[in-house]
């Protein structure tokens, strides 16, 4: 009997799968919906009588897998790089004309692929089930996503007859109906729309709950097929269909280009043509289709040598536009939105432009009521090109003279372009500070999007960055889409975030011109914040790439009362004021703190310093008790008097040179 059962569900599974690969792979249905829905449930009640008999691989089990906690990092089998880009024909051709060079004459030809805008995952199969799905994360390290790869339908469970470990790469997307239908829903929730598909496709993979995913309707098409992170067979071209033979999705538009031409006329017909496609395209990737060839060219940093993505032209369309509106940015910035009568523009639709500031509105001569052309590209924000008609009633736009969010004075200060409003206590400049302390790639708090910080700020919860800290589980769980888990869960990235290093801490505070990297320098230069809080203008100077204006802006920054109070309740929060970076142990210079001034006789400052570090020593901007020696050069200035005012022992690049080898001068 249970064999026979056994057999039945074998059975079942085998016919949904067939007709799954028919329906979602192949866009060729052979049964009604009602039908398939019929042998689903076929399959569910033999389960369900029978749970011993089910196997992951079931069409049951797309979405048995549970929330999870968080994602898990994974190494890539190679990197997951990314393309270079042609802009044009001519860019095209000298990608061509690299290719021919590079391959020394021989014969070759291109395969040419629509580029489609989503979200890259790689999906790797053992004994021809679905083990792991990784997003593309930095390219070396993505998310393991596999619950949420599962439920894709277009991504078999199991596949019989391929090699017995391999991994399949290819981008997720939204097609543009599931796309519309995903932001109609959020509308109808108050939540965010998303800007595009691709941001839709990533937000829809990078969630906690793979049913999320399921109700989405995501696709994959599949692109890569690697064995041991090579391709599994000689041409490009054969393993796309290779791929197609095991069950993957499969882009059908692809061609065999013998030469650049053919590529040109690939690129160009599917420009003309790329409106027909249920879904958004950017371009077109040209592979070079042999394996063999594609290792002789190899790779740069960045990019393959044998690939090329011809990027199309942003898209352009002529609108209204019904009313001027202001946004309030972090720092207080005025922007100009132009508020427009909804166009399609390559199937997303467009309600909302930028208008940067008034110079701008002034440059394009624009007036409400007036016809514009808008441009959108990729994911940037879209943008007003210019005025194409002037409107029977036009009315003219200014900037207002108090902000629009707490009625607070705004001014525009001599040689800025944008307007500002000057009351640091402005909910609408609190919350974006909010969203950007808080963003991926900064303090990293998951959880704590726009819904939530306009509750927390409306209801007086937060009213400082750093008040973050101080939330609590009977304030969280209260709120709008709040519940247990996901307050417990906020709690705990919160708590997380007190681990983010010195630069992330400093790019947290938002201040005018300091981002990831200059605050990395910074980090660097003066080993702590109290260092850069502390250090004068000249001295912030000191740090590699921040030169008089950034220099201002940080010191005038710390100089800010209501900033200090900031940075003193982020201390008491826990955040990391030091810069710990693992320095080579052991090392002549081990433990010793050195501040390198004026001008060496043949070391440029980056190379002292790169030298002391590489001997075990610490380099710092700014003389204290703490430092160990001062470099000192030509035309030393106010580090040396402090220096001396310290005792902190001075010497030349010709005793520094004797301690790298030996440790003392
Ligand atoms: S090949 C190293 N093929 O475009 C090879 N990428 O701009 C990189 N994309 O990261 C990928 N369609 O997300 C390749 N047929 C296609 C593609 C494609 C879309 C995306 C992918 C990639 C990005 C590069």
């Amino acid at each position: 009997m249970a064999e026979h059962i056994a057999a039945q569900i074998e059975k079942l599974c085998r016919t949904l799968r067939r007709h799954e690969h028919l329906y979602y792979v192949l866009d060729q249905p052979e049964i009604s919906d009602a039908e398939y829905d019929e042998l689903m449930n076929r399959l569910r009640e033999l389960e369900a009588r029978h749970p011993e008999l089910v196997t992951p691989d079931s069409p049951t089990q797309r979405v048995g897998g549970k929330p999870r906690e968080g994602f898990v990092k994974v190494a890539h089998s190679s990197p997951m790089l990314s393309l270079d880009n042609a802009l044009n024909e001519g860019e095209l051709r000298d990608f061509d004309r690299r290719v021919r060079q590079l391959l020394g004459g021989a014969p070759f030809r291109y395969v040419a692929e629509l580029k489609l805008d989503g979200l890259s995952m790689a999906v790797r199969y053992r004994q021809g089930i679905l083990a792991q799905a990784i997003t593309r994360g930095d390219g070396e390290v993505g998310e393991e996503v596999t619950e949420n790869a599962r439920a894709i339908r277009s991504l078999p469970l199991r596949v019989a007859d391929g090699p017995a470990e391999f991994e399949v790469r290819g981008e997720a997307i939204l097609n543009r109906r599931a796309f519309e239908r995903l932001n109609l829903e959020r509308d109808a929730q108050g939540q965010p729309r998303f800007a595009n598909p691709r941001n839709a496709a990533a937000g829809s993979i990078r969630v906690l709950d793979p049913s999320i995913t399921a109700s989405r309707r995501l696709d994959y098409f599949s692109y890569f097929l690697l064995v041991d992170g090579q391709p599994y067979r000689d041409s490009h071209f054969e393993c796309l269909e290779t791929l197609a033979k095991l069950g993957f999705k499969v882009n059908p538009h692809r061609g065999v280009c013998a030469d650049v031409e053919e590529l040109l006329e690939f690129c160009r017909r599917w420009e003309q043509r790329r409106d027909e496609l249920p879904y958004e395209i950017d371009g077109v990737v040209a592979k070079v289709d042999s394996a063999a060839q594609q290792r002789a060219l190899g790779w740069t940093a960045r990019a393959p040598r044998w690939a090329i993505a011809f990027k199309y032209a942003a898209r352009q369309e002529r609108t209204i536009v019904e009313d001027i509106g202001v946004q309030v940015g972090r720092t207080g910035t005025l922007t100009p939105v132009a508020h427009l009568k909804p166009v399609e523009v390559g199937g997303v639709t467009v309600s909302r432009a930028t208008l940067h500031n008034e110079d701008e509105i002034r440059r394009l001569e624009l007036e409400i009521g007036d016809e514009v052309l808008i441009e959108r590209s990729g994911d940037v924000i879209p943008k007003v090109v210019r005025v194409t008609s002037q409107g029977g009633r036009r009315k003219a736009f200014r900037i207002p003279k108090e902000c629009p969010v707490c009625g607070g004075a705004v001014v525009r200060e001599e040689g800025e372009v944008a307007s500002r409003c000057i009351n640091t206590n402005c909910p609408a400049r609190l919350k974006e500070s909010i969203l950007h302390f808080s963003a991926r790639g900064i303090m990293d708090i998951d959880g704590l999007g726009e819904a939530l910080v306009d509750q927390l700020v409306d209801r007086g919860l937060v009213a400082s960055v750093a008040d973050i800290y101080r939330l609590s589980f009977e304030q969280l769980v209260d709120l709008e889409r709040m519940a247990k888990k996901s307050s417990e869960k906020l709690l705990r990235n919160i708590d997380e975030s007190r681990k983010q290093p010195l630069p992330r801490v400093l790019t947290a505070l938002g201040i005018r011109f300091v981002g990831g990297r200059t605050a990395e320098l910074l980090a660097e230069t003066f080993g702590s914040l109290d260092a850069i809080a502390a250090a004068g203008q000249e001295e912030l100077t000191a740090a590699p790439e921040v030169g008089p204006k950034v220099a201002e802006s940080i010191h005038r920054f710390f100089r800010e009362p209501r900033n200090q109070e900031l940075v003193e309740r982020l201390r008491e929060a826990g955040l990391k004021f030091e810069h710990l970076v693992t320095r080579p142990k052991g090392g002549p210079l081990e433990g010793l703190t050195f501040v390198i001034t004026g001008t060496l006789p043949s070391l440029t400052r980056e190379e002292a310093k790169a030298r002391i570090e590489a001997a075990g020593g610490k380099v710092t901007g700014s003389v204290s008790q703490k430092t160990s020696y001062v470099v000192a050069g030509e035309e030393a200035g106010s580090k040396l008097d402090k220096a001396r005012t310290l005792n902190v022992p001075v010497i030349d690049q010709a005793r520094l040179l004797k301690m790298l080898t030996n440790g003392s001068p």
